[in-house]
């Protein structure tokens, strides 16, 4: 899997053909690896530059592109069709990585507010999660999808599925960045074979206002990291990036700037932090979750923490 990949979400404010033309200059300044989601309304159009850029000399064996099963897609036969339109809309005849984009089988309007309660929305059931994933194995069996992993997964789920999978999760895409560093998650990751892949390694600054709550903060605010920043002569962005790298976790910035996408790119190539700004980024973590999932919820007097399995066992139904 290449290093950094560009996010593709929009965020709801940036068009299908604007993250689509991002995708054609990224791929032109080298980027290899994509991130995708149907839920992210675009994978038409993220298709058609795909193809664009295979037609103009990268061999699809460069490129690492992922998708994700959305929540409202879960059931056995509804996995193998929605994979099938990813890539009928990403004109690819195979995936590197599919991934189930959330643990919580569940339908809500796209865009819709953080208070909304799905009636359909059901917690955590493993038994129907296993259902899911013999699905998903049965996608590389069928040579659609090179490698499944899981999204916005928690230890104790994690444990299940490794007990019970026979194709282990390669990934787990999960929010990762100075401010969110999921220290035990992340080391459950490394030391069970699973590559985290990190996003809003930015701290998504653009991220909806659904998303967004008065305590949240933003890592490429933080003094520390704009100090050492400066120094590098960068945006603090890059700094965000250079940690994430060599920390070991594959970050997924999204941009539609080309200044901005190719900085990203030269940040993880380029004049790595020393060992001392590791150091003192890793001692920046506030424990700051800025996806919390509130939409998930399936009861009415419920915090989002409880979709987090916060005191290591699963949020009991
Ligand atoms: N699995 C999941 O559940 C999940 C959840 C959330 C996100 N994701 C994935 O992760 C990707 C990244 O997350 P994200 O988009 O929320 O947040 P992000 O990558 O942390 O932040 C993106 C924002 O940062 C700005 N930016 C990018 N590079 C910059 C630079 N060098 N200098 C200054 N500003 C810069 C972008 O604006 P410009 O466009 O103006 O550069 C954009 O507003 C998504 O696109 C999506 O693919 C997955």
């Amino acid at each position: 899997m290449p290093a950094v990949g560009l996010g593709t979400f929009g965020s709801d404010h940036v068009s299908a053909s604007q993250v689509a033309e991002a995708v054609r200059g990224a791929a032109e300044v080298g980027y290899r690896h994509f991130d995708c989601a149907s839920v992210y309304g675009n994978e038409a159009e993220v298709g058609a530059a795909l193809e664009s850029v295979i037609a103009g000399g990268v061999p699809r064996s460069e490129l690492w592109i992922t998708s994700k099963l959305w929540n409202d897609k879960h059931g056995e036969d509804d996995v193998i069709a929605s994979c099938r339109q990813s890539l009928k809309d990403l004109r690819l005849n195979y995936l590197d990585l599919y991934l189930v984009h959330w643990p919580f089988p569940n339908f809500h309007a796209k865009g819709c507010d953080v208070t909304s309660r799905s009636a359909d929305a059901k917690p955590y059931i493993h038994a129907s999660y296993m259902k899911t994933w013999r699905s998903m194995e049965k996608l590389v069996e069928m040579g659609l999808v090179r490698h499944v992993g899981t999204s916005n997964m928690t230890i104790p789920k994690l444990k299940l599925l490794l007990e019970d999978a026979r194709i282990k999760p390669a990934v787990n895409e999960m929010e990762l960045h100075p401010h969110f560093q999921q220290p035990e998650l992340f080391r459950f990751a490394q030391e069970n074979g699973i590559q985290p892949v990190g996003y809003c390694p930015l701290g998504s600054p653009g991220r909806p206002e659904r998303d967004r709550t008065p305590e949240d903060t933003a890592p490429t605010e933080d003094p520390v990291i704009v100090k050492i920043a400066e120094r590098h002569g960068v945006h603090p962005a890059a700094v965000c990036i250079k940690w994430a790298v060599q920390r070991g976790q594959t970050p997924i910035p999204f941009s539609v700037n080309p200044r901005n996408y190719f900085a990203n790119l030269q940040a993880a190539a380029t004049d790595p932090l020393s060992e001392e700004e590791m150091r003192q980024i890793a001692a920046l973590d506030r424990n700051c979750r800025l996806i919390k999932g509130q939409v998930f919820l399936w009861k009415e007097d419920q915090s989002w923490e409880a979709l987090w399995d916060m005191n290591g066992e699963i949020t009991p139904a």
